[in-house]
């Protein structure tokens, strides 16, 4: 390995590289190739797409510029994987991306060893800087695609009539809905182990502080410049509104009072008829989780809400945050306050490698890293479980500057209508989060692993 090629942290970027590109087919081995090519939703897109994409960006970035001699796999995957970069080529319209049926999955799959045998290639020849820096982005960009990857496939299986769960509950959920009907007191002992922690807030001072990825590593343009702001003194919950507590909301008449949404948010109540996150609902499907109560649809399947109630509440809008934190007496966070409580924080907690693919009770976690993990307690769980909605607007810090020529437009022109989510979710890479980073999505959007952390 040559010494360029070695990322900060120590590893090869080889490695790295090799590491990510696994771990999107691991993702996909619970899956069948009819699974792949559903495109449930305007957000989604098929998996299969996301193998291609995700290949087609080193292709383009990387490839084609580095490494000499390099040979497109196909004459038409540079426009056709092309997810949204206007001034590389012209592409398909999105939601045309389910009907790629050709190339069929073996060929893109061929595509993708084409493309790591060259990504390869191009380390063993001493690349320069900027062909590194770009092969970490596009390792970056591919766990961005992974998380997108299960987001859609759960959408894609809740739109399908037999509802299958894209991971079996495990054991410990397996136990929980063996214990239903069989006895209370073992119920009551899973209640009690399961209890959501009482919400408590955490001070911070406020003063002048700084903003931004502060580090020598990795980072995306928009979580630069680093820059100061001013703060006012708050207080951040400790930890993610639950389920439970949420359905309190909906049981005062959350979804019925206007008072408590902003204008666009009532309109999308209205429009769209929400009573509840996406993803609850009360139609039993032969599942004998008690007809007429509401259950929770998971990537571990379905779930009465009652063995859900203490987990975090996942797939609601911007609108729904608000609204709900408006009723609790609360609002929402600014992004600059969310960072500033997290910045000393390690980057742990329920996200993609902890095999949840769920929100789970804070107890469940502390129980977790009292098992010889980081001992957390007292602290507040930043990460993982869901990206949390931020009061935050999505715009450029001061000197902001995207990056050159086409890459310009991985970030830097989504920025109107869409607020900040900080923290990652539980299908979130643990590689991939960090207390800079900034996610994005207007404020209607459901499909996403978003909840709620209260601010005051
Ligand atoms: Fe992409």
């Amino acid at each position: 390995m040559k010494p360029a090629a070695i990322t900060e942290a120590g590893i090869g970027l080889s490695e790295r590289l090799g590491t990510v590109r696994r771990q999107t087919l691991d993702l996909c081995a619970r899956l069948t190739p009819e699974d792949m090519m559903v495109q449930s939703c305007p957000e989604a897109s098929p998996v299969k797409w996301h193998l291609a994409h995700t290949s087609w960006f080193f292709e383009s970035f990387i490839l084609r510029e580095f490494l000499s001699g390099y040979r497109p796999f196909h004459p038409d995957f540079h426009w056709l994987f092309n997810s949204y970069y206007e001034g590389y080529s012209a592409f398909p319209e999105k939601k045309l991306r389910s009907s790629f049926s050709r190339p069929a999955l073996d060929e893109i799959l061929r595509y993708r060893t084409h493309v790591d045998d060259a990504l390869e290639r191009l380390l063993e020849s001493g690349s320069g800087p900027e062909a590194l820096r770009r092969i970490e982005l596009g390792a970056n960009h591919e766990e961005q695609h992974q998380e997108l990857l299960l987001t859609d496939i759960l959408h894609a299986f809740f739109t399908n009539p037999l509802r299958p769960a894209y991971r079996e509950p495990g054991n410990e959920e397996a136990r929980r809905q063996g214990n239903r009907g069989t006895g209370e007191r073992a119920g009551q002992q899973a209640k009690e182990r399961d209890a959501a922690s009482p919400l408590r807030f955490l001070e911070f001072a406020g003063g002048l502080h700084q903003a931004g990825y502060a580090g020598s590593g990795f980072c995306f343009d928009n979580e630069l410049a680093r820059h100061q702001v001013w703060l006012e003194p708050y207080a951040l919950s400790d930890r993610l509104v639950t389920c439970g507590e949420y359905l309190a909301f909906m049981a005062d008449g959350g979804y019925r009072r206007p008072e408590l949404w902003l204008s666009a948010g009532w309109d999308a109540v209205r429009n769209n008829g929400w009573r509840a996150p996406l993803y609850w609902t009360k139609e039993d499907l032969g599942k004998n989780l008690g007809g007429g109560s509401w259950s929770i649809f998971t990537l571990r399947g379905l779930f009465a809400l009652d063995e859900r109630s203490n987990a975090p509440v996942s797939h609601v809008s911007y609108y729904e945050a608000d609204a709900y934190a408006r009723w609790a007496g609360f609002r929402l966070p600014t992004e600059f306050e969310w960072e500033a409580a997290a910045e000393t924080a390690p980057a742990e907690g329920n996200l993609l490698e902890s095999g949840n693919l769920m929100p789970v009770p804070s107890t469940d976690l502390a129980q977790d890293q009292s098992r010889g993990q980081h001992q957390n307690q007292g602290r507040a769980r930043h990460f993982g479980d869901c990206w949390q909605w931020t009061v935050s607007a999505y715009l450029p810090y001061p000197r902001f500057a995207p990056l050159e020529g086409a890459l310009g437009e991985y970030n830097g022109k989504f920025m109107s209508g869409q607020m900040v989510l900080r923290g990652g979710s539980c299908v979130t890479p643990e590689h991939h989060i960090r207390s800079s980073y900034r996610n994005f999505f207007s404020p209607e959007t459901r499909w996403q692993f978003s909840g709620i952390r209260l601010a005051q």
